[in-house]
């Protein structure tokens, strides 16, 4: 049991606490599912990008799947492993490829024949062999959120099969790529077995047909999207998952690469916010918060569902919304939400807050970003410092 109401005195809210035991569990549970095979988890460090936590799964023997050369630089200063970071998304700069060329990880993602032609450029300048891995969009849909949802033409990201396939005869006949993966990612709290399947089967047989053109590929990467239970969603168990992949690679012997962020992180984190007060408008209950939507986007954004745990209360419970400080009638935690009467000072634990929570952060209305404490084998941490006011003016103070 966390001490969520010591936690919130000593540090004060609003507060994320990351459970790291929990992080443990999920890597390894995930891990032990491609049990007997050549795998390397990638963590998707975008899921939540403290260095603490990053450097957690690096101890675990997890790799870093990381989207802006940021992440990269953050996966690189938590200690883990050039060979195991890939560098993914659709739109990476030239002076991003350089670096990340230079970097030697393991391989670059790349999303379309114009990038491909930018990471040759790159490395001829440099003089250097790139990695590189397509990402194939299969046009699956993945049966989850719309904005979080990418294996579709419809979306922005990878390249169809067919130009998929010239971007891997380019890149053979280039002295300065090197083609060593393939990759897809359909979306993300991915609920449906069978378009995770279906895509894979799409590009296994690419794996196939390419290999008969005798470029071998060394890579297959899966990307990320394994859902978790926000609410009482019935999720894919980590076994099912790594059979339906395997199911679809049978034949082909390649490392299997997985890019997992909510799976080991979500569960693993709280949200600690204090009621400053309630409020009615007409009828209507609002019970007022010291965090908002520029700590946890999430239910603003996607009208995400986190179950919220009123601490040592047990009035009955009637609906209210849950709404945060920042002038906007988006923010809030939760809607027609059932809570006791609630008191100035009272604790509230957002649950599932630990993927996509801090991460997505801002500082909107000059509001300083909630500190971070990590808690493992009993003992809490810090591992960041609320921000100050002095942290959000520090680069505009000297152009007054
Ligand atoms: N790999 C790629 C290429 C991705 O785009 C993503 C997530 C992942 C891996 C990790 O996916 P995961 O295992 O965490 O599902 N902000 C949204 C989620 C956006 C996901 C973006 N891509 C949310 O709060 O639900």
């Amino acid at each position: 049991m966390i001490p969520f109401q010591l936690l919130a005195q000593e540090y004060e809210t609003p507060l994320y606490v990351y459970d790291f035991d929990a992080m443990t569990k999920q890597f390894e549970t995930l891990k032990e599912a491609f049990r007997g095979k050549k795998s390397i988890l990638a963590y998707a460090v975008k899921a939540n990008s403290n260095l603490s936590v990053i450097k957690h799964f690096a101890s675990l023997g997890s790799g870093a799947d990381c989207v802006s050369i940021g992440e990269v630089r953050r996966a690189l200063m938590a200690g883990v492993p050039a060979y195991k970071i890939l560098f993914s998304g659709v739109g990476k700069r030239d002076d991003e490829l350089r670096e990340a060329i230079l970097s030697d990880i393991l391989y670059i993602n790349v999303e379309s024949e114009a990038e491909l032609g930018r990471v040759e450029m790159v490395a001829s300048q440099l003089d250097k062999v790139a990695r590189i891995s397509v990402r194939v969009n299969p046009n699956i849909d993945p049966q989850t959120h719309p904005y979080i949802s990418t294996g579709l033409h419809d979306n922005k990201f990878g390249v169809d099969l067919d130009s998929a396939k010239r971007m891997y005869i380019k890149a053979k006949n280039s002295q300065f790529l090197d083609p060593v993966g393939i990759h897809f990612h359909i979306g993300s709290q991915l609920t449906q077995l069978e378009p995770i399947y279906e895509a894979a089967v799409i590009v296994a047989d690419l794996v196939r047909s390419l290999s008969a053109i005798s470029i071998d590929l060394k890579f297959f990467d899966m990307g990320g999207g394994l859902g978790v239970q926000y609410d009482n969603e019935v999720t894919i168990t980590p076994y099912d998952y790594a059979q339906a992949i395997l199911g679809a690679l049978k034949g082909l012997d390649l490392t299997i690469i997985g890019e997992p962020g909510r799976f080991l992180t979500a569960n693993a984190g709280y949200f600690l916010t204090k009621v400053l007060y309630e409020k009615k408008n007409g009828s209507k209950r609002f019970v007022v918060v010291d965090g908002g939507m520029n700590d946890l986007l999430r239910p603003s954004l996607y009208k995400a569902y986190h179950r919220i745990e009123a601490i040592g209360k047990k009035g009955e419970p009637s609906a209210c919304d849950v709404v945060g400080p920042v002038c906007e009638s988006g923010d809030f935690l939760a809607k027609g939400y059932e809570l006791p009467l609630m008191e100035h000072n009272d604790l509230l634990v957002v649950h599932s807050a630990g993927a996509y929570g801090f991460g997505m952060g801002s500082n909107y209305n000059t509001r300083g970003r909630s500190a971070e404490v990590a808690f493992e084998k009993g003992e809490a941490r810090l591992i960041r410092d609320r921000e100050t006011f002095e942290d959000l003016v520090v680069l505009e103070t000297k152009y007054l």
